[in-house]
């Protein structure tokens, strides 16, 4: 079992019977999504929402019955990956494109477990480049003004050349920052930015992180 498994699996174990539960995105979270579905089959009661037209799909081929996040009134319970995270439980989500959906899912979520393999606490945000979801239309006005702060962005493309799409049609700016010295400051300041529709720092929801190790061990940490 590689660390990301083990974190996944462990993870699943905080879903109790009757729970609405954030279903997370990407290569972390798809083995909480696995486990569910084997619950699932098993008889658990669950429903699910979404983060990704990817994590839906998962979820429907495992049978997990879900609903649009329009008609929940809250969610129990959000497991999602991160792509780093702090001693301060802040973390740098979208590594996988699905910051916006991630963001407005864990906002409306009690509680949000992040999944990660080990190799993703870091001590300071920003080595892993931090996305930036813009409207397609004037986003180079956007990448000027982040030019201009000196944070390097670099417009997402698929390995085909094409540029990549988020499930909401926005492009994505990757800020190479190497280091993050003030998120809450960053987090403002790119979200007062006209065509920016949102950023991969998720500073205040992750109310536990379960972290598994490449030797087969995990541990859990809650805030
Ligand atoms: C999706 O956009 C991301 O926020 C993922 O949750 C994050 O990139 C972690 O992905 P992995 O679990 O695949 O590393």
């Amino acid at each position: 079992m590689n660390s990301k498994q083990i974190a996944g699996e462990k993870a699943c174990e905080y879903i109790q019977d009757g729970m609405v539960v954030g279903l997370g995105t990407g290569s972390t979270a798809y083995y909480m999504i696995q486990k569910l579905g084997d619950r699932v089959a098993e008889g658990l009661n669950v429903t699910g929402v979404v983060t990704s037209k990817a994590t839906e799909k998962l979820a429907l081929e495992r049978n997990i019955p879900l609903m649009d996040l329009n008609d929940v009134t809250e969610i129990d319970l959000t497991i999602d990956g991160a792509d780093e995270v702090d001693a301060a439980f802040r973390g740098v989500k979208g590594g996988g494109g699905a910051l916006l959906f991630e963001k407005l899912v864990a906002h409306a979520s009690k509680k949000s477990i992040w999944v990660v393999g080990e190799d993703k606490v870091v001590e300071t945000l920003g080595a892993f480049p931090l996305p930036v979801e813009v409207v397609p239309f004037g986003y180079k006005q956007v990448e000027r003004q982040l030019e201009e702060k000196g944070y390097n962005p670099i417009l997402r493309h698929h390995e085909d050349g094409s540029i990549y799409l988020t499930d909401s049609q926005n492009y994505i700016l990757d800020l190479q920052m190497k280091a993050i010295t003030n998120p809450e400051a960053l987090n403002d300041w790119l979200n007062n930015l006209p065509g920016v529709v949102e950023n991969g720092l998720f500073l205040n929801y992750a109310s536990s992180i379960v972290i598994g190790f490449s030797d087969g061990s995990v541990e859990v940490r809650d805030k």
